[in-house]
């Protein structure tokens, strides 16, 4: 079994590593000078690739899945953001050949853990009432999008509890930033931030690797999964294979 990843830029590159780090062949490809990918080509090299990981731009996410398509690919993981005008079509490309794919703004452990921690808090601060959200996110310079496909992911699972919109991000485009996102729910007597620092990449390749894996385990019901799901599987199964805790002594 082997992976193709189309998008050879700083994520594409970081999965490759990933990959190849426990043993598993990975062909990385950048964009295409036809402008297409040519299904011949995909396998041409690697003719057992089971899943195709997208970290290229959103531009070319549809033509890429319907290129992997063509190829046999039936698994994939689309790690890459700001495609959500394409959504439906993709959706319908993968049930229409039986395929799944696991998307994802953002493909990190702890990112899945902060978006749900901002959900609940969002709820409990609407709940007591008086609490004003904001976020930031700061990303290297070269960063294509704006906001973050994490900012808008945190606006989408905000707003349903608190007033906020896209527009209303602050983005920072600076330096070497792999990725910060602080959302702050401010009241009249205080302020609660939560953050979300990457220090690399790492943490994305580890959740594509993850995602990879749970493609693999069974088949899928075609169409599109949220990384959450993946998520909820890992944690489920962690918890089961966890040791009883001691029982408390008798008091
Ligand atoms: N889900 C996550 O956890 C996560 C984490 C980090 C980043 N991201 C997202 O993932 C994407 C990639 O991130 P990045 O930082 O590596 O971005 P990047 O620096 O923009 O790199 C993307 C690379 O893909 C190439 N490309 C363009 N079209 C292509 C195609 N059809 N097939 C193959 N490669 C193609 C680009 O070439 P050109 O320069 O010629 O266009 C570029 O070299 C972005 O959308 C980013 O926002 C997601």
């Amino acid at each position: 079994m082997s992976t193709i990843i189309l998008g050879d830029g700083p994520l594409g590159t970081a999965i490759e590593a990933a990959l190849r780090a426990r043993g598993e062949p990975a062909t990385i490809r950048g964009r295409p000078r036809s402008g297409r990918h040519d299904p011949r080509n995909l396998t041409r090299t690697e003719p057992t690739v089971d899943v195709i990981v997208d970290a290229s731009r959103a531009e070319a996410v549809l033509a890429n899945v319907e290129a992997g398509l063509a190829a046999g690919c039936r698994r994939f993981v689309i790690a890459t953001t700001g495609w959500a005008d394409d959504r439906a079509a993709v959706a319908s490309r993968l049930r229409g050949s039986a395929a799944a794919a696991v998307v994802a703004p953002n493909l990190a452990m702890g990112a899945a853990v902060f978006l749900r921690l901002v959900e609940e808090a969002s709820s409990l601060a609407a709940a007591i009432g008086g609490f004003d959200p904001s976020v930031v996110e700061w990303h290297r310079r070269a960063k294509a999008d704006r906001p973050s496909g994490t900012a808008r992911e945190l606006v989408r699972r905000i707003a349903p509890h608190l007033p906020i919109a896209v527009v209303e991000v602050a983005v920072v485009r600076s330096g070497a930033m792999p990725g910060l996102h602080l959302v702050g729910l401010d009241s009249p007597s205080e302020t609660i931030e939560l953050r979300l620092t990457a220090r690399d990449r790492s943490g994305y390749a580890a959740g594509a690797l993850a995602a990879i894996d749970w493609l693999r385990a069974q088949p899928r019901q075609p169409g599109l999964h949220p990384f959450d799901t993946v998520v909820d599987d890992l944690i489920a199964a962690r918890r089961h294979a966890a040791p009883e805790s001691p029982a408390q002594p008798a008091a």
